[in-house]
């Protein structure tokens, strides 16, 4: 048993965590550079949580140029064991509409501007991503997002593009088409892979602002908009955190699905 340590990373509108005790925001140093922002440490019904703001107190980090890997280094450095990711997402499905939440499962990656690995030349190392959310924190974060009131789907692709720009109509078309993406944001990527590497469970919580520029009835997506939306559902991502100490507990058993050992079988580099 390890004990838990709970790491949020905190999208647009998400700046804090409500009720933390013994709060103090640490800098952290790391190989790949500052991470975004400083991490807020303290503990909620007795269980270590440590806060992210993704984009940096003030919103200064655009999409692209996030530190992904100082970010989630920071993290594993801190002794973070699970890492709930919280962000702003367009929606595809009808069905998933502005002001619900989305527990995503898979990704579809078409971010290119951004370094994706800890490893390269020197140390060679592949990681499967083939499942690159763990199922036991997405039960928490679906069962947290339900006692909290949150109309909530479990389970959808998330297409991460590379933005700043949103899409155009007939990309919008294309991944909700012919691609089958539900929703599409600009920040889970390389986050998930990232988190898989350095062998952290990682569940996303992509919370609807739009229906990106597809729908019919809807204009097409602006930041105005996302805006309005964004304060409620950044009320509602805080209550579902909040939650989330007492369903995943101090004590913590090997990950069942194997997200922290995920280098076990990945590293090819012989040692020296
Ligand atoms: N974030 C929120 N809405 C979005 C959209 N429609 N496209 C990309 N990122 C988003």
């Amino acid at each position: 048993m390890t004990q838990t340590k709970i790491a949020v990373i905190g999208g647009s509108g998400i700046y804090e965590i409500d009720g933390l005790q013994n709060a103090d925001w640490v800098q952290v140093q790391t190989p790949w550079g500052d991470p975004s922002d400083q991490l807020l440490t303290g503990s909620l019904d007795g269980v270590e949580m440590v806060f992210l703001p993704r984009h940096g107190r003030g919103h200064v980090h655009a999409p692209s140029d996030v530190p992904y890997r100082a970010n989630i280094d920071a993290l594993k450095r801190l002794g973070c064991t699970d890492v709930i990711s919280v962000s702003a997402c367009g929606s595809f499905r009808d069905e998933m509409a502005p002001g619900d939440f989305v527990i995503v499962d898979q990704f579809i990656d078409r971010t290119f501007a951004r370094p994706k690995s800890f490893f390269g030349s020197g140390c060679v190392a592949h990681v499967s991503v083939a499942h690159p959310t763990c199922p036991r924190l997405g039960d928490a974060c679906e069962e947290a997002a339900r006692d909290a009131g949150i109309n909530v789907h479990r389970g959808g692709t998330y297409l991460a593009m590379e933005g700043p720009q949103f899409s155009t109509l007939a990309e919008s078309k294309m991944y909700r088409e012919s691609w089958g993406a539900d929703v599409i944001g600009m920040t889970n990527m390389p986050e998930a892979k990232l988190a898989r590497e350095a062998e952290l469970c990682y569940a996303s919580v992509a919370m609807i602002t739009d229906y990106d520029s597809w729908h019919p009835d809807h204009g097409e997506v602006d930041v105005t908009a996302i805006i309005a939306t964004l304060m409620g559902n950044a009320d509602k991502g805080r209550a579902l955190v909040s939650r989330l100490p007492k369903l995943l507990g101090t004590d913590r058993a090997p990950c069942p699905h194997g997200c922290d050992r995920a280098l076990e079988y990945a590293i090819l580099t012989q040692p020296d």
